[in-house]
């Protein structure tokens, strides 16, 4: 390698943090420079490459160590360029520096808000997924990798995602994008032990910048993410770990609001809307007692809003620590069959075998542990409604093509949330469930 005399070390490694936030910031733009490097695209790259970097506002040595590593742009292949050099000033094997600078000096087109974060088809993921039981491994083959967790509460799941994906996606130079949602406001006082916990908060924001980039969204509406700037078009996963009930434990294009009401009004007791110590609050009376929880706790929005939430902003959607009743009413949802979703019929243990008939059978026999390929029990859905606009979320039909059920709140190697984890000591609950669902967008060919 010649290091460049010129070059101070500062300016480089700032130059360093520059590209890796950028691929960071931009993944859909990271990704799709995979194909300026092709041999068939890398003739026309390289020049453009070079004239960007001319017309930049990059200081002069950098920009000449720059020019002088990619040859002038003349070169037909990368092995072609000098590799030293660009290892040198960007940290990288020369072909993924081309393609980082791509990405900074804004080469690298950002099609689409529905570009994958991966070079990966829907058929690779859904292989992917049928091959390893780890579905978060995807991380390690994503071109860049993110995932985005709906619900976050007090992030034991982003920890675990951090403690066992960042090392080695750091060993393979590859940074990770780990973005958080709840609706809890971090300063209220009914915020309970779901509140993000400060210490860890304080530790994940505090990874060296171009390793991890970290955001933790309090106070947000997952089903309104439009103010969210730094939110990503897409992620390789998205993930809702216990999804919130009652949130979405019903489905308002099934069930009428008098209905829901009246339902929660018999199994959680009379609430209202007061104020306390400032704060608005829902009251809850629970026998002679009185509970105190967000305002927003009974906002009903559904499965079916969520399930477009997730397939609009992630190539693999990962619903874990889901309940029994959440799970029975995402489940309504997935297949074909009109008969899974009765009008205003609440589920019941003692209505579900009917409505779900064989289906019921053969999911409730699933042995901790265990899991099914929903296809091979029913036609799975082809016609999802579209229920919410996200911004940056893909607006094109889509639907799943591959569900897989398994049944349990934790599995070897996998990240998990405080609610999966606290799950073994509830030993009257039934034990949750885990769904893996991977999207699939466009019109239906059926
Ligand atoms: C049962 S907790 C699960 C928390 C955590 N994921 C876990 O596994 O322990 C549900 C979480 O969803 C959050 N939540 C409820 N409605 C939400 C919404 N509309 N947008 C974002 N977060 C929401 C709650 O504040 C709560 O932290």
């Amino acid at each position: 390698m010649t290091p460049d005399p010129q070059l101070d070390a500062a300016l480089l490694t700032e130059f360093k943090a520059q590209l890796t936030r950028s691929r960071i910031e931009r993944p859909e733009a990271w990704a799709s420079s995979s194909r300026l490097v092709g041999q068939a695209h890398l003739c026309a790259t390289l020049p453009r490459l070079v004239s960007a970097i001319q017309a930049s506002s990059a200081p002069p040595p950098l920009r000449q160590a720059l020019l002088a590593a990619l040859q002038g742009g003349s070169v037909e292949r990368v092995q072609d360029l000098s590799a030293d050099r660009l290892t040198h000033l960007t940290g990288l094997p020369a072909t993924k520096a081309v393609r980082s600078l791509c990405v900074l000096f804004k080469i690298a087109d950002s099609p689409s808000a529905a570009m994958p974060v991966t070079s990966m088809t829907e058929q690779e993921i859904e292989a992917f997924v049928r091959a390893n039981r780890n579905p978060y491994d995807l991380l390690l083959q994503a071109e860049a990798a993110s995932l985005l967790d709906l619900g976050a509460g007090d992030l034991t799941f982003a920890d675990e995602v951090v403690a066992r994906y960042l090392p080695p996606l750091q060993s393979q130079g590859n940074p990770l994008a780990l973005h958080c949602v709840d609706r809890i406001d971090p300063s209220s006082k009914l915020a309970g032990p779901l509140q993000a916990d400060p210490e860890r908060l304080a530790r994940l924001r505090g990874y060296a910048p171009g390793t991890l980039d970290f955001r933790y969204w309090g106070n947000q509406d997952c089903f309104d993410l439009r103010q969210l700037k730094k939110l990503l078009p897409y992620y390789t996963i998205v993930t809702c770990n216990a999804p919130p009930t009652p949130a979405v434990a019903y489905e308002p294009s099934r069930l009428s609001a008098s209905v829901i009401e009246a339902h929660l009004r018999k199994t959680k007791g009379h609430f209202r809307k007061i104020r306390v110590q400032g704060e608005e609050a829902l009251e809850v009376l629970d026998g002679d007692k009185a509970l105190l929880f967000p305002p927003w706790k009974f906002d009903i929005k559904g499965p079916l809003a969520l399930l477009e939430l997730m397939a609009g902003k992630g190539q693999l959607c990962v619903l874990g620590a889901v309940d029994n009743e959440v799970f029975w009413e995402i489940l309504a949802q997935l297949p074909a069959d009109e008969r899974c979703r009765p009008a205003d019929v609440i589920f019941t243990q003692a209505n579900l075998p009917k409505v779900f008939g064989s289906l019921y059978a053969r999911l409730s026999a699933l042995p901790v542990g265990q899991s099914l390929d929903l296809a091979s029990l029913t036609n799975l859905r082809q016609d999802f409604p579209r229920r919410v606009d996200q911004r940056g979320g893909s607006r094109a039909p889509y639907r799943f093509r591959h569900v897989e059920i398994r049944r349990g709140a934790t599995f070897e190697g996998l990240p998990a949330g405080r609610t999966a984890r606290l799950f073994k000591d509830m030993k009257d609950e039934a034990s949750p469930w885990f769904l893996l669902l991977v999207p699939e967008h466009g019109a239906s060919s059926q």
